[in-house]
């Protein structure tokens, strides 16, 4: 069996793999065709028609996020078809027509992207006279984490089917009709009334910030200064997890959670609820940020970390000492790393002798 094939896009030869679709294998080659519905977490739904391309052999233009690469296809995107460049420019501007626009004209720059403004910079839109679209939100949705904003849907669909395919939930859906088609839910109920897990899936798909989170309204993606990857503790599977740093009142605070892009770790682009959400601890106020003990007068005083260190070995060597190590017991935990663990097996039998050591993930 062949595991890949040449085909040639605007004259250049690309390798593709069985199976693959041309905006896959254009991706790895480096092409940029533009997409606004495809994910490459999720089913192809060739629903935008931004990535059209011409395919030779086919009359009419054909979406690169769900055509199939076959050997020896020839393909032209937008930087050698007059045709694509002439599909885009129109598609972006009946795009914009239906899209909340800033005062330069160009789609609003959101907190959670917006690649139709991309595009729109990439093409040479034409003006046409905007449409006051009825779609509608819905009204009274009190669920703490996810604001959806009609004005900037374009209808492509990647929030329902993460709902569904990924999630596995089917919290909302494509709903109304025509015109009025929105994103919604069975009766329009807010989502904690639904079978939603507010996993944010859907807001870390959609390309044009119609969905956004609540706690980081206000934070564009230009304000952010850096991302700090680290590992989410709330459970022991390892998500990577990008800390999103911004100034806020002239301090540098994490203002929200995103995941790496899918493919490069091992949550594939997701999180849940605890890992997107739940950063609010970092900067709380009583957030216990260094090491304290109890002193002679009964209360804690901070100390420094070899203090406090010195302090718990010292006490824990007495008790072995007073009473022998079977009276010790060590607990880990599955949300420590494996390193964690494997320093806790460590301390317990190597320095005290004890075979008591347990987690919470061997119950
Ligand atoms: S938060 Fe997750 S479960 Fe809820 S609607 Fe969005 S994708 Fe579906
Ligand atoms: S809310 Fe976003 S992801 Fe969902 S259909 Fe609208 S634009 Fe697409
Ligand atoms: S990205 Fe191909 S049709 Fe939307």
């Amino acid at each position: 069996m062949i595991d890949h094939f040449t085909i040639t896009v605007d004259g250049k030869p690309v390798a593709a793999k069985p199976g693959e679709t041309v905006v896959r294998a254009c991706e790895r080659e480096g092409i940029h065709i533009p997409t606004l519905c495809d994910d490459k977490r999720l089913d192809p739904a060739g629903a935008c028609r931004a990535c059209l391309v011409e395919v030779d052999g086919q009359r009419r233009l054909q979406p690169s996020c769900a055509w199939k690469a076959t050997p020896g296809q020839v393909v032209k995107t937008h930087v050698t078809s007059p045709r694509v460049q002439r599909h885009q420019d129109v598609l972006v501007s009946l795009y914009m027509a239906d899209h909340k626009l800033d005062a330069e004209g160009l789609p609003v720059e959101t907190e959670n992207r917006n690649e139709l403004r991309r595009w729109a910079l990439d093409t040479n839109p034409i003006a046409l006279e905007s449409v006051e679209a009825p779609r509608v939100a819905r009204a009274g949705d009190t669920n703490p984490y996810i604001q959806y904003n009609p004005e900037l849907c374009i209808l492509c669909a990647r929030c329902t089917r993460y709902c569904d395919e990924i999630e596995a939930v089917n919290a909302i859906t494509l709903t109304h009709r025509g015109s009025e088609t929105t994103i919604g839910t069975a009766g329009m109920r807010g989502l904690l009334e639904t079978s939603c897990e507010l996993c944010g899936g859907c807001i870390d798909t959609c390309p044009t910030g119609a969905l956004i989170e609540k706690k980081a309204i206000g934070i564009l993606p230009q304000q952010i200064e850096r991302k700090v990857r680290t590992t989410c503790n709330y459970c022991g599977v390892g998500c990577q997890m990008d800390l999103n740093v911004a100034k806020v009142d002239g301090v540098e605070k994490v203002v929200r959670v995103t995941s790496p892009p899918p493919g490069e770790t091992v949550n594939d682009g997701n999180l849940c609820i605890k890992g997107r959400f739940a950063y609010d601890f970092i900067h709380h106020k009583d957030r216990i940020t260094e090491p304290m003990i109890r002193k002679a007068d009964g209360k804690l005083h901070a100390v420094s970390w070899d203090e406090a260190l010195k302090f718990a070995a010292e006490g824990m060597k007495r008790v072995a000492q007073r009473h022998g190590p079977e009276s010790m017991g060590f607990i880990s935990s599955a949300r420590c790393t494996g390193e964690e663990n494997f320093l806790m097996s460590k301390v317990a039998r190597a320095a005290f002798k004890s075979g008591n050591v347990h987690s919470c993930a061997a119950t």
